[in-house]
């Protein structure tokens, strides 16, 4: 009875994992976990007032389905300002950003036409386009000493007459880099070249490290082609309000609209106002809970460069450590291994594209005290396969 289209789309590796991790919890299990893709802060107090005061004025109802022409007019000066992506409140549509990333595809994608994207790279984008009945094709960064890097020559080398769309995550889930300016540069040249679209995902943009973060979008060659999506799950502690932006060009938003006023109509309007009061508020929490994301990661990467048979670069952005462990194991059995073993659940890089083999990313957003026990314990499990 199902469809094709859905029987082809496997579960979500890292919603399976966490499933397991609450089922070990719930037999009353110590286990650490490192696999969750949110801060673990409370959202602002200022923003949750916001919503309230929303509710309790009475915002209850539908609203456009493009969103509120404030927010909408908010999210387009932050954009220009902060992105240098030349736009105005008709470019904007205010969505789930994980909806967003869904429906450029499904707006573009014709059967059997590609799409490009990072291998490793995160979980939804392949099933996303296998939903539209397109081709998705992974293609693997290259990994050094420096970290993990994507080479525009390797993107190059896969396109094809059938290639629609290539798809661009910095700072990335799950390896931490970021696409450099030059390398932005040089991808946007190609997708000029070869005419293809560019899908932009900033969802971590705020959380960037000893560097800058640039958005394809702002260089004059790319903005035309250029489809960015970002919100407010990341940079806001915000990943249960279900909000984000997408910014394109204006017949771009007219399309995706059809997409949303079919399905979801409207995101709610207390919502949106939350999400106001998060843009109008400034940075200063997202500068506050970034340091510390980097405070952390400082604590942690060393901790696991100390262990032997452990490597692992500083990412540059997100909050996610991803490091390879040479055991002579796939990254599905070391994690399973260091759960019912070691009571650490880590997510294995496989999860995210087979260049992910023989890696484990392990997100940062957890307590100090966390981080320390969860290295300590890898290490013990570390080395007591060594001594096998
Ligand atoms: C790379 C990437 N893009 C998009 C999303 C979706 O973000 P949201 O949960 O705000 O819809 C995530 C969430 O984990 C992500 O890691």
């Amino acid at each position: 009875m199902f469809s094709k289209r859905i029987r082809n789309v496997q579960p979500s590796g890292t919603v399976m994992l966490s499933n397991k991790v609450k089922r070990l919890k719930d037999q009353g299990l110590d286990i650490l976990s490192f696999t969750l893709g949110e801060p673990d802060y409370s959202t602002p107090a200022h923003i949750i007032d916001a919503a309230k005061e929303a509710l309790d004025g009475g915002l209850t109802h539908y609203t456009s389905s493009l969103g509120m022409t404030d927010l909408r007019e908010a999210v387009a000066k932050m954009v220009n300002e902060k992105n240098g992506i030349k736009c105005d409140y008709e470019n904007v549509i205010i969505l789930p950003t994980k909806l967003a990333l869904y429906m450029v595809i499904q707006s573009f994608i014709n059967p059997g036409e590609h799409v490009i994207y990072q291998n490793p790279g995160w979980v939804s984008y392949g099933p996303m386009v296998t939903l539209a009945k397109g081709t998705p094709v992974p293609v693997r960064m290259r990994h050094d000493a420096e970290g993990w890097n994507w080479d525009p020559r390797d993107i190059k080398n896969h396109i094809t007459d059938k290639t629609k769309a290539l798809i661009l995550n910095t700072p990335s889930n799950p390896t931490g880099s970021l696409v450099s300016r030059e390398t932005q540069m040089e991808i946007a040249e190609i997708a000029e070249e070869k005419d293809i679209l560019i899908i932009s995902d900033e969802v971590y943009e705020n959380l960037v490290y000893d560097d800058e973060h640039h958005s394809i979008g702002s260089l004059d060659v790319a903005s035309d082609r250029t489809v960015t999506v970002s919100g407010f799950s990341k940079s806001y502690a915000m990943t249960g309000w279900r909000i984000g932006w997408m910014v394109a060009s204006k017949e771009t938003i007219i399309m995706v609209n059809k997409l949303q006023q079919h399905s979801l109509t409207c995101l709610p309007p207390f919502v949106q106002r939350g999400a106001l009061a998060a843009i109008q508020n400034g940075t200063h929490c997202v500068e506050k809970m970034r340091d510390e994301f980097k405070a952390r990661r400082d604590l942690l990467i060393p901790m696991l460069n100390e262990i032997d048979g452990i490597s692992c670069e500083t990412p540059k952005g997100a909050f996610y450590s991803f490091f390879k462990m040479d055991m002579g194991f796939k990254s599905m059995d070391l994690a399973e291994m260091l759960l019912y073993k070691a009571h650490v659940a880590l997510t294995p890089g496989s999860a995210f594209g087979s260049a992910g083999d023989g890696f484990l990313r392990m997100s940062y957003a957890a307590s100090r005290e966390n981080l320390e026990e969860g290295a300590k314990r890898i290490g013990e499990f570390a080395r007591s396969l060594k001594k096998k």
